[in-house]
């Protein structure tokens, strides 16, 4: 192998060092993370284009970037798990706009529950939205972006339950591990056209999202079960759209928001059995809180 075949293999320069003038796509755009980032791209002179289910939020996400002198070049309000959806925009916005430079896969729900007590309708809402969802927008955005030639980035939004066995998480896992391996695979396909990829795993975020997610089992208006829910750290969305913008212009696979995740992932690819106990010991802190619950309700 000559030297330039192993220097090829080993470097590569992320394709967007900039964000000034490149067209971004970013899901999820009305609230929290989504709406971040959108924000702090606009800062950095991107082009945007927006979506999200919640057309008031998408609205006034639009009159904020505006206000900011940031361009949004097309925006629609449609639930990213409607494939029909997502292509119709899709062909819209490659109409309209040409192939994009970045692609973020940012929108997201939260469901936790046993599996004695998570509906079917809970585990099918992860998948079709956090996992289709994002597969749904990558089928229909990176083909026109590796037709154009001119690299880009793809950021996927997933978890620290993604990486790791978080107590009840099984189904949001079952999407957001889907959305690390997607991503995974997709880092090495998509390196020969130029494209990098970022896989997003926050630990804990300030955003609606808190008080979205359904949690199953737990009596949420039982004080100690709100102090326990509360004592999980967390960081500002505007942190993690920090990190994102960093994670690719610096084109990083793996971006982590906060350190208790990247330490977590550390201990469970190192060391095996801490790793095994600290879960067993989260699992128990779960477990004492559903019972807490129980006895307030009894
Ligand atoms: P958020 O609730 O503030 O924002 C999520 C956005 O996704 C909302 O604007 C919502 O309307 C939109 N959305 C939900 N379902 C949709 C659908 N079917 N179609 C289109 N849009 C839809 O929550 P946050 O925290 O900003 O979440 C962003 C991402 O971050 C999600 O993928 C979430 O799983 C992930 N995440 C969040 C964490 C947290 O602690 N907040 C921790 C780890 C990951």
């Amino acid at each position: 192998m000559a030297l330039s075949d192993i220097a090829r293999l080993v470097t590569m320069t992320p394709p967007i060092q900039d964000l000034e003038g490149k067209k971004v796509l970013v899901t999820g755009a009305a609230s929290g993370i989504g709406r971040a980032t959108a924000t702090l791209l606009a800062a950095h002179g991107a082009e945007l284009v927006l979506t999200d289910i919640a057309a008031d939020g998408l609205g006034a996400v639009v009159d904020v970037v505006s206000a900011l002198g940031g361009t949004v070049l097309a925006q629609r309000a449609f639930d990213i798990s409607d494939y029909d959806a997502v292509r119709a925009f899709g062909a819209d916005v490659l109409e309209a706009v040409g192939p994009l430079d970045v692609v973020m896969n940012i929108a997201g729900v939260s469901a936790w529950g046993t599996v004695e007590t998570l509906t079917h309708e809970q585990w099918r809402k992860m998948v079709d939205v956090n996992l289709m969802g994002p597969i749904q927008v990558i089928e229909t955005f990176v083909p026109p972006m590796i037709a154009a030639g001119r690299g880009g980035h793809l950021v996927n939004v997933s978890s620290a339950a993604g990486l790791l066995a978080l107590p009840w998480h099984a189904a949001y896992a079952a999407s957001k591990f889907g959305l690390v391996g997607v991503s995974e695979v997709l880092r090495y396909d998509l390196r020969r056209h130029g494209i990098g990829v970022s896989v997003v795993c926050p630990g804990g975020v300030e955003t609606n999202l808190v008080n979205t997610v359904e949690i199953n089992v737990l009596d949420r208006d039982n004080p100690k079960v709100r102090r326990g829910i509360d004592s999980f750290p967390k960081v500002s969305p505007e942190k993690v759209a920090r990190c994102i913008v960093d994670g690719v212009v610096h084109n990083r696979f793996m971006v982590f928001t906060s350190f208790d995740t990247r330490f977590g992932y550390f201990v469970k690819r190192k060391f095996a059995l801490p790793y095994e106990i600290a879960m067993r010991v989260a699992n128990d802190r779960f477990d004492y809180l559903a019972r807490i619950s129980e006895r307030g309700r009894a």
